[in-house]
């Protein structure tokens, strides 16, 4: 005898709950489905910058949406939307036991972040979405989002044959190389978004996590002044622990002179003498001297992340603000 079909019951029992500032049981209820879900889909699903956002509670243009279900003690859903200078960023997770086909969690919690932004005045969105599937794409259309920029993460097994080469470096110095390398990464990356807009406080917020290591963080000077960097970070949580090329750029000024390889090699030596199996970094799919520099040391692509963009209109009259 056939099943008779299930109903799926979640999407008139799903409750959202909008936080402008998240509590501590909040967060713990959080990253308890953040856990379940990197277990189930093996990667974290909230950026970095995002989930620094969430423990600390938020920060100015934060909205965290926690969906509840009933008869469920935790949620089962959550999207997290922030503020940049000049775009929005969305991203988001449903618990892995809540992913039924025709289930709307996902949905439901982008078009709420949506409203929100919409509410907030409008701009650019921008929602990443690691390793997506064609159920980020239906999620995506159905809040009238396309395509945007791809991320492709690269891996490498380590150690690199050869080493490094005799390039001179020294490690960056808390307190006294923030404005250096503020002003080298603002010039380098001016055309991408995310990392170009770093400021003094997302680079304060870095050196305070628990992985900062100013030893893996090398630095190259010419001309008495900063030329380019490699900024490395270990996953020692990771199975198997991965060592990451977490930022490297070259100067303008001085690019093309063979640096960014030199820094790259030096990063990926310093990974090695750690005892790190594997090398692994992100870079922008169109970022064709990055990737061809990557290819060329040996790195091949292991999953695409992906934006998916809109544009939100601004509501007519008067844009309401937080004022947070
Ligand atoms: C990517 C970057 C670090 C390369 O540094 P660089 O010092 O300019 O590069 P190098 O002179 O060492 O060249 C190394 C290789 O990079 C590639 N490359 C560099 N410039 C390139 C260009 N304009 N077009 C295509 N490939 C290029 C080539 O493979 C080159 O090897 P080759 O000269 O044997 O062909 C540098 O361009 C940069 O800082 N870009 C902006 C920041 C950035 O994108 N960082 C990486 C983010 S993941």
């Amino acid at each position: 005898m056939a099943e008779p079909p299930r109903t799926p019951h979640y999407p008139r029992s799903v409750q959202l709950e909008v936080k402008r500032r998240m509590g501590e049981a909040d967060i713990a209820a959080v990253s308890e489905l953040l856990h379940v879900a990197t277990v189930a889909d093996e990667h974290l699903p909230l950026g970095e910058h995002m989930w620094l956002d969430l423990v600390e509670g938020g920060r100015t243009g934060f909205a965290g949406f926690v969906a509840w279900e009933a008869g469920h003690g935790h949620p089962v859903g959550y999207a997290q939307l922030s503020r940049g200078r000049t775009s929005w960023a969305i991203e988001f997770v449903v618990d892995p036991h809540h992913r039924e086909p025709g289930g709307t969690i996902g949905a439901d919690l982008v078009r709420a972040a949506l409203d929100e932004i919409r509410r907030e005045g409008g701009g650019h969105v921008h929602m990443w979405v690691p390793k997506p599937g064609p159920q980020h794409d239906a999620i995506a259309t159905a809040n009238g989002m396309s395509r945007g920029r791809e991320l492709l993460q690269m891996r490498r097994p380590l150690p690199v044959p050869g080493g490094r080469g005799p390039l001179r470096l020294r490690t960056f110095e808390p307190g006294r190389d923030e404005r250096a390398w503020l002003a080298v990464n603002a010039r380098a990356f001016a055309s991408h978004p995310e990392q170009g807009e770093w400021d003094l406080e997302t680079l304060l917020r870095r050196e305070r996590e628990r992985w900062f290591d100013p030893k893996g963080f090398l630095l190259h000077e010419r001309d008495g002044r900063l030329a380019a960097f490699c900024w490395t970070k270990v996953h020692a949580d990771h199975d198997p622990p991965l060592g990451e090329i977490y930022v490297i750029a070259v100067d303008p000024a001085y690019q093309g002179l063979g640096l960014g390889r030199q820094l790259l090699l030096a990063g990926l030596d310093w990974l090695a003498r750690r005892g790190l199996p594997t090398a692994m970094l992100y870079v922008d799919a169109s970022n064709e001297p990055g990737v061809k520099l990557y290819r060329d040391i040996g790195f091949t692509v292991d999953h695409v992340d992906r934006a998916y963009v809109v544009d939100v209109p601004a509501p007519p009259g008067p844009a309401a603000s937080r004022g947070t």
